[in-house]
């Protein structure tokens, strides 16, 4: 994303209203790739109106795969599957900014017969692979990177399976494993140290694979064949994290979200944010290809604060940038540990987290592993920078909603890659 642009998120009284969010990234890049090593067509309405989605779809292209967008109003796409075996590309797999492309994409090139490049920006460029690596070159995939980082050339192979103790929690990592496994010679076992979010495994069953689950473990048989679905994408609840946080600043915010996900492993902010204070009921919970999906209504409350370790720093991987940019407007303030992994993100979200709190004129220390934010603060309007990452530009505009003068975000062009109408949205849903 070159074109650099700036918001002006100005203060508000609170966020009221309804809103239907563009389907979840997570899953749409999950139903993007199986649809294209699916047998039949498939049809995915809500598809993630996301630049990162729209790599995953580049990359199938790029693979062969014959996909359209059919409906823009309801973002559809609709996928000619090709089967498990993929046309060899004539160019590097441009995966723009998505880790989620390089590395699930990554299990289903080992498994052709053929080599790819997959290559991204400068910030995936940065980004480390040693993660599939590993655990793809022990199934007979050869590859090589630089220094563990991309671009990949991947020489694909026939693929034996492997029994493997993932040393990272990644549902990343733990979805490219899978997927290689349905290419791979006997039973893959996959075990994480974590649970992590389980799409991949819902996705793979929607699409007709057969996987065996037993706590923290995952069993894949190879030679499976999928079939093609028809679905629609619930609402990403990652980014619909940002509006609850803003109703949650606001006693007197009243917030509508239907089709939302609700999936159990992502499900983890909503227990956070009633503990804190917000009240939250759902309605219309139903099931659709194994995930659960609702209509959530918010009502703003008092803001306590939290302390967010070990198996909920994983489970909210992605919300703790909007939970720590307003963690200085609780009462207690939020501390977050265990969270490592926050540093390889898009950016080092620790670093980019703690700069522009410490530009608002929040108190905070920031540790290797974590951040501990003191509550009970005022912030002022700064001058922020989103450091080319998607939640920051997106964290820093709720944070700036109680700040007590206007925000300039630079750079928030890169909201797009999660949520191309945030900016529009946040200004429908809240009152000044
Ligand atoms: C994702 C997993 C998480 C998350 C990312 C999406 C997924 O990454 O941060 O936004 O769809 O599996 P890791 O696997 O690196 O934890």
């Amino acid at each position: 994303m070159k074109n650099e642009s700036q918001v002006i998120v100005r203060p508000a009284r609170n966020a009221r209203g309804s809103v239907s969010l563009p389907g979840d990234k997570s899953i749409s890049h999950r139903y993007a790739m199986l649809a294209g090593i699916a047998e039949g067509p498939s049809r995915l309405e809500n598809f993630s109106t996301g630049a990162d989605c729209a790599s995953t779809l580049g990359c199938l292209r790029s693979l062969g795969v014959k996909w359209e967008h059919k409906d823009s109003a309801d973002n559809v796409i609709e996928v000619q599957g090709s089967g498990i075996s993929l046309t060899a590309p004539t160019e590097p797999l441009d995966c723009g900014n998505s880790g989620s492309t390089i590395r699930m994409l990554s299990g289903i090139v080992a498994g052709q017969k053929f080599s790819s490049e997959l290559a991204g920006d400068e910030s995936l460029s940065r980004r480390p692979m040693e993660r599939v690596i590993t655990p793809l070159a022990t199934m007979g995939a050869r590859i090589t990177s630089q220094n563990g980082r991309p671009p990949l050339i991947i020489a694909g192979a026939e693929l034996k399976a492997i029994d493997y103790k993932m040393p990272v929690a990644s549902a990343q990592v733990k979805t490219c494993l899978l997927f290689a496994g349905l290419f791979a010679d006997g039973e893959t076992r996959i075990e994480e140290p974590l649970r992590t979010r389980d799409h991949g495994e819902v996705a793979l069953q929607a699409f007709g694979a057969h996987l065996d689950r037993a706590g923290n473990e995952i069993r894949i048989r190879g030679g499976q064949r999928l079939r093609g679905i028809e679905a629609r994408v619930p609402g990403d609840l990652s980014s619909a994290a940002f509006f609850l946080c803003a109703a949650a600043l606001f006693p007197g915010s009243q917030l509508t979200v239907t089709n939302l996900l609700m999936n159990p492993t992502r499900a983890r902010l909503l227990d956070i944010l009633v503990q804190m204070g917000l009240r939250i009921s759902v309605t219309q919970l139903e099931e659709v290809h194994g995930e659960l999906v609702g209509t959530l209504r918010v009502e703003g409350g008092r803001l306590r604060g939290a302390t967010i370790a070990g198996a909920d720093t994983a489970a909210l991987i992605d919300e703790i940038p909007v939970l720590a940019a307003i963690a200085a407007y609780t009462e207690q303030g939020i501390e977050v540990r265990d969270a490592k992994e926050l540093r390889v993100k898009e950016s080092d979200r620790i670093a980019s987290i703690a700069r522009n709190l410490r530009a608002m004129g929040a108190q905070l220390q920031e540790r290797e592993d974590g951040l501990k934010i003191p509550g009970g603060q005022s912030l002022h309007g700064a001058e922020l920078e989103s450091l080319g990452d998607h939640r920051i530009a997106m964290a820093f505009s709720i944070a700036a909603l109680r700040a007590q003068s206007e925000t300039l975000i630079r750079g928030s062009e890169c909201a797009a890659i999660s949520y191309p109408a945030f900016f529009a949205t946040l200004e429908q849903l809240v009152e000044r």
